[in-house]
């Protein structure tokens, strides 16, 4: 029996008392107009998922939001620190706004995520940039609150960087971005620890959420009018550890899956090292599953695999990859991949490109080794030069292109389901996806959107297919 690590609780009543309490003072302080907020959230899905909540609770403290940093009471960074360039890109934008700070000294600059999780980030936020009055990490999330009405009664500056990692916290007003497409996320954290990875460090141990909560989530989306429900996670195959109940990834997603209506369901990320045959299979089986499979590989050399602490091999690997692949018709993989791993050498890389070559994948996101304080990795002999790494990078974006390029020339004639999500400015065609998330451009009226529809291929440009409704 593993150890039940976490605890589920409803957020703290008197964050709700709080947020009536920042609706008064702003409500006065705005002569009753409403207070504007503007959010930007760098990074992955559980970010934009944790924005919304931000969101939710700032829409109970009265506020309104914006898109245009210069109209905003309220600025908040939802930050990533996955790699060095996110946070560069933060430090340099957080910079550009101390001119308005000093045109406008009423206004709250905040910071929160996984980079200020990290001490030495927080830090550096403290000392450069004291235009920035409130800081808190992912584990603060239900307090926000509370450290709003701070900052804004005292004035000071409010750092608020939590160690409260086991909890998970229900309850938690949510404003979702969009109408028909949303995220649900079904745990929290990281308990992997590969070796190149922040991730376990800013966002605590994994802690999966309450399959009836879920569940709940779930069906209240769909009966609401969502088309395509992603649940999110670090590593959604380890779903149900350490909970009470028994269930696992495949038996939530089957339970989900079974909810009547018309969507679709996604997921991501899966851990290879947790994919199983069930899970396969379930999705197989499944009325309204994705035929999506994000399985990152991160390096198709063993050696590698071990450095990287992964827990596979190319061989669990391939056997995976190759039972999705007979299992489930329509199948579209993709995969996340690190070149440039300390001490990898254009050996291994080379193993990486046969892999790439081996499964065809749809599409890949790929990303060149960014060394992060604290992960044992970032202490390993890294001898290859930046621009060498570049090289090996711009090799492997070439193959894929060719991959692609043949994956999609042999959709065209197929018929597909998509789902329209908006109307392209460019070119005014409608923007559609299919349930391998591949996009399809088609001619259409903008009253389709949310709308699924059936769509004849017929042409394919580069990785993107063109196509007409049937
Ligand atoms: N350097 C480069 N890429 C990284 N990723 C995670 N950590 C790093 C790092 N230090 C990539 C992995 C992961 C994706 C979300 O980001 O490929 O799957
Ligand atoms: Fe990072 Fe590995 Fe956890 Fe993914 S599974 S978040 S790469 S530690």
């Amino acid at each position: 029996m593993s150890e039940k690590i976490h605890m589920i609780e409803d957020i703290d009543e008197k964050q709700f008392e709080y947020m009536n309490l920042v609706s008064e003072i702003m409500e006065i302080r705005k002569r009753g107009e409403k207070p504007l907020a503007f959010i930007h959230t760098y990074g992955c899905q559980q970010n934009v998922a944790d924005s919304e909540r931000i969101k939710g609770m700032l829409e109970q403290c009265g506020y309104s939001f914006t898109d245009d940093v210069n109209q905003a009471d309220f600025i908040l960074f939802n930050t990533c620190a996955v790699r060095e360039h996110a946070e560069d890109r933060v430090f340099g934008n957080v910079g550009a706004l101390k001119s308005l700070k000093r045109r406008h000294p009423s206004i709250l600059i905040a910071l929160c995520g996984c980079m200020m999780e990290q001490e030495h980030i927080a830090n550096r936020i403290y000392k450069s940039f004291p235009f920035v009055g409130l800081v808190f990490g992912t584990h603060s999330l239900q307090n926000f609150p509370e450290l709003l009405y701070n900052s804004l009664v005292s004035g000071k500056r409010t750092f608020e960087i939590g160690n409260d990692d086991r909890k998970i916290y229900e309850g938690i007003p949510i404003h979702r971005d969009g109408t028909f497409k949303g995220w649900l996320p079904i745990m929290y954290g990281c308990d992997n620890f590969c070796s190149y990875c922040i991730v376990p460090y800013v966002r605590g141990r994994e802690r999966s959420r309450d399959p009836e909560v879920v569940i709940s989530e779930a069906k209240k989306m769909i009966k609401s009018g969502y088309k395509d429900i992603t649940l999110l996670g670090q590593n959604v195959n380890s779903y149900g550890k350490n909970l009470d109940t028994d269930i696992n990834f495949a038996s939530l997603l089957k339970k989900i899956d079974s909810i009547d209506g018309d969507y679709l369901l996604r997921f991501m990320t899966s851990h290879p090292k947790d994919c199983t045959k069930e899970l396969i299979d379930t999705i197989a089986q499944g009325k309204h599953i994705s035929t999506h499979l994000h399985l990152p590989f991160q390096s198709g050399s063993d050696r590698i695999l071990k450095l990287m602490n992964r827990k596979y091999d190319r061989e669990k690997y391939l056997e995976i990859v190759n039972y999705a692949k007979e299992k489930i018709h329509g199948l579209s993989l993709t995969s996340d991949i690190i070149v440039g791993f300390p001490g990898e050498t254009y050996e291994d890389f080379k193993e990486t490109i046969s892999l790439v070559r081996e499964v065809e994948f749809t599409s890949l996101f790929t990303f060149i080794y960014s060394p992060r304080v604290g992960t044992p990795a970032a202490k390993m002999d890294d001898p290859v030069p930046y621009e060498e790494k570049s090289k090996w990078f711009r090799e492997l974006l070439d193959v894929q292109e060719e991959i692609a390029a043949k994956r999609c020339s042999e959709m065209v004639g197929s018929n597909l389901r998509v789902l329209v999500e908006g109307v392209n400015e460019k070119t005014g065609e409608l923007n559609c996806r299919t349930s391998g998330n591949i996009v399809v451009e088609v001619p259409g009226s903008p009253e389709l959107v949310g709308d699924f529809c059936n769509v004849q291929i017929t042409k394919a440009r580069n990785w993107i297919l063109k196509g007409i409704i049937k």
